[in-house]
């Protein structure tokens, strides 16, 4: 793979308010990359820069190897689509996809072949005579694509593209999404606040907060390797304490809390002492009804506090001795019987490799 957008030390402000803060970068050519995080925490203003439409305060921006910081929006080999679609109303789906090719002034048969092939990537055959106003969400989004990936960018922006679509909607649309950057073979980098989205589709993520871009890799790497705690916190549902580090052997370190006994955790390199965050995935969560079972080093009392049905998984919620609420995943199959019920003590368990610590 060759890198194809390379930010290095990007920061932007808006007034008083660092947008983003020291940004670098790199991103592969055919990459599905996802900038994730909360909003407000600068997301929309990278994917700015990145297109020419806000300037840096300093750092460079190069794309296929060369520096585009001068260039202006319409130079730059990339291309945007926006949340609300942003498509011309009194213009047909043809002539929104073919928009940017008119602008170019290609020859009306050029134009046809390529609108009508786009057509067919974005499953809008046969609807090319429409206004957009007769279109659904799902379909106008399909637009948005198609007109922005006709003039074939380098690199395609997209700024919540699904974040106006229902729930059901959205969840086809991500498999789309995947399936059309797969076919084009382009860079897609998407930005999004929807955590299971970018797990889903992405080859990368970059996991932004207030600025920063705290961690960059692949879904598995920071699901199960998060780097903070605030990462931990903001990809999948975790459960978390603090507590001090006591002592650490092989990778493993023991944890003393004020509510909890002892407890022994994954810990990276480097982590010997002192104040710790340990976190550990719902999915890891062994319920034990009546006596803990041998099997895990950790074992904690609770109290069930709520049942939740989510088709093929029950999500547990428990009430522990500090008064914290955690929660388990547990597969249809596998459900407890009888059925735990709301009040009933028993212990949770999880080994001492299911738990990480983190130092912050
Ligand atoms: N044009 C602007 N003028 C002033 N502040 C802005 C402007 N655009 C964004 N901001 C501020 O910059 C920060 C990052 O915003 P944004 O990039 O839109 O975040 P996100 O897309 O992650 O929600 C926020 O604090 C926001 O209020
Ligand atoms: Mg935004």
């Amino acid at each position: 793979m060759s890198s194809i957008l390379v930010l290095k030390d990007v920061v932007k402000t808006h007034g008083q308010v660092v947008a983003v803060n020291h940004v670098s970068l790199t991103i592969e050519r055919g990459e599905f990359f996802s900038i994730l995080g909360p909003s407000g925490s600068g997301k929309s203003t990278l994917l700015r820069v990145i297109a020419g439409l806000d300037i840096p305060d300093s750092g460079t921006i190069t794309i296929q190897e060369r520096i585009v910081n001068a260039d202006p929006p319409h130079a730059r080999p990339v291309n945007m689509v926006f949340q609300q679609y942003a498509l011309f109303p009194h213009m047909t789906v043809f002539d929104n996809i073919a928009f940017g090719l008119k602008m170019q002034r290609q020859t009306q048969p050029c134009i046809r072949a390529a609108v009508e092939e786009m057509a067919t990537l974005v499953r809008l055959e046969g609807k090319l005579q429409r206004f957009p106003e007769q279109l659904s969400g799902g379909e106008q989004q399909r637009v948005a694509l198609g007109r922005a990936l006709v003039n074939r960018p380098v690199v395609l922006l997209l700024d919540e593209p699904l974040a106006a679509l229902d729930q059901q909607l959205r969840q086809d649309m991500q498999a789309e999404l995947k399936h059309i950057q797969e076919e084009v073979n382009t860079t897609f980098v998407c930005v999004t606040h929807q955590q299971d989205e970018a797990l889903l589709v992405s080859d990368r993520i970059g996991v932004m907060a207030a600025g920063k871009l705290l961690q960059v890799g692949t879904p598995q790497e920071i699901y199960e390797q998060p780097v903070s705690s605030t990462v931990a916190k903001f990809i999948g549902l975790s459960n978390s304490f603090s507590g001090m580090i006591t002592r650490t052997k092989s990778g493993i370190c023991w944890i003393e809390q004020e509510h909890f006994p002892l407890m022994m955790a994954r810990c990276p390199k480097g982590l010997v002492a002192g104040p710790v965050f340990v976190v550990v995935r719902p999915e890891h969560i062994h319920i034990s009804v009546d006596q803990p079972c041998n099997d895990y080093e950790n074992t904690l009392s609770a109290v069930v506090h709520d049942v939740a049905y989510h088709g093929h998984e029950v999500f547990y919620y428990f009430c522990l001795a500090n008064d914290s609420i955690w929660t388990a995943r547990v597969p249809r199959a596998e459900v407890p019987t009888p059925s735990l019920v709301v009040g009933q003590s028993l212990f949770l368990q999880w080994a001492a490799h299911e738990g990480f610590a983190l130092s912050d």
